[in-house]
């Protein structure tokens, strides 16, 4: 069976983006392969002061990957701060790390332009990703297309480590949802936790209407025949629903036909999500009154990926030299 790892940052409410570019394929494998999912709370120290919305996030994270489908019994769930070797391979690894591989990875540049405050853990944080990554010898990392730098990020470093060291780290593969690509927010640039312009699949049914009425489209008429592949409405509805689904392709030809205002692509894409994820948000009622079972799936996830953890850095520490 293969192995699986992903994390996500806990620096804001997910949204769509991160369930159609990465939650909804891990949801996929979870039959299939041996999975190791974490909550990436060092990484959302990069971009937050807020000690205690910290905690609150680390949390809802952890309710809503359970509330979108993860198993615990079939994926093992823990936060970083609970595998602190890590952190500690985070270090090896950053000693054989050219400085000019940082200085060419775009997430720190794209995070300082949006304002994130430069820190030197931002200018790293790629370092410790491929940490999170090599410590659990995964097959396979399931990611959006945003991440695709950091794993390459990753099997360079494995690949420096190994050349200097021996046959230490195993080489992984991303694995990137391709249909899904970079998931548009409201403003139809990417949709970001940073940059204001997500859509939570968990907002109240209004609230979350009034925000999908935000997409910004152009200005053609209800009559005027549309172009799908050029609107913000359909390529969120496409990542989501897949774009092979045959309401995918109904939508696309009303697009094209004539005779659909943006209003009523807006209204199928807010029926759609209240649909999709219905379950879901039930779920995540149940799960905020059971903090208890939140507990014991991250004390279970944390000692399986500790067991495994524990032995990758022992061994990248004594070819180290240690
Ligand atoms: P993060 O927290 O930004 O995003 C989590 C996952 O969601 C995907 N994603 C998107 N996919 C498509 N369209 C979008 N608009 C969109 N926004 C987010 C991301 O690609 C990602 O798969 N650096 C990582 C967290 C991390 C990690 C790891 C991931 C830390 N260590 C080890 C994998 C393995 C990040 O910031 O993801």
């Amino acid at each position: 069976m293969k192995r699986v790892l992903s994390g996500i940052q806990p620096s804001g409410q997910l949204h769509i983006g991160n369930y159609a570019g990465a939650i909804q394929q891990f949801v996929r494998m979870q039959d299939t392969h041996e999975m190791y999912v974490f909550i990436a709370s060092y990484h959302a120290l990069t971009s937050m002061r807020d000690a205690d919305a910290l905690r609150a996030n680390i949390r809802q994270v952890v309710i809503d990957y359970i509330a979108f489908g993860l198993n615990p019994e079939k994926t093992n769930i823990y936060l970083q701060q609970d595998v602190p070797a890590v952190t500690e391979l985070a270090w090896l690894l950053s000693c054989v790390c050219p400085k000019h591989m940082m200085d060419k990875a775009t997430s720190y540049k794209d995070k300082v332009a949006k304002g994130i405050p430069s820190s030197v853990g931002l200018y790293t944080y790629p370092i410790l990703q491929a940490a999170d990554i090599l410590a659990v010898d995964p097959d396979l990392v399931p990611v959006g297309e945003d991440q695709r730098q950091h794993i390459e990020i990753t099997r360079d470093l494995a690949s420096k480590f190994n050349h200097y060291y021996g046959d230490i780290f195993k080489i992984p593969d991303a694995m990137i949802r391709r249909e899904a690509g970079v998931v548009p927010g409201v403003d139809g640039q990417k949709m970001s936790k940073s940059y204001d312009n997500t859509i939570d699949p968990f907002m109240d049914e209004k609230p979350l209407r009034k925000r999908i009425m935000k997409i910004k489209t152009d200005s053609l008429g209800i009559d005027d025949p549309k172009d799908p592949d050029t609107c913000t409405v359909y390529q969120i509805f496409r990542a989501l629903a897949g774009p092979d689904a045959p309401e995918t392709a109904a939508l696309s030809d009303r697009y094209k036909n004539g005779g659909m205002g943006y209003g009523e692509a807006k209204q199928t894409l807010h029926e759609y999500i209240l649909d999709h994820f219905a379950d879901a948000r039930k779920k995540r009622i149940e799960l905020m009154d059971d903090q208890s079972y939140v507990d014991s799936v991250l004390k279970a996830g944390a000692e399986a990926a500790n067991k495994i953890i524990t032995n990758v850095t022992d061994r990248a520490r004594t070819a180290a030299g240690l």
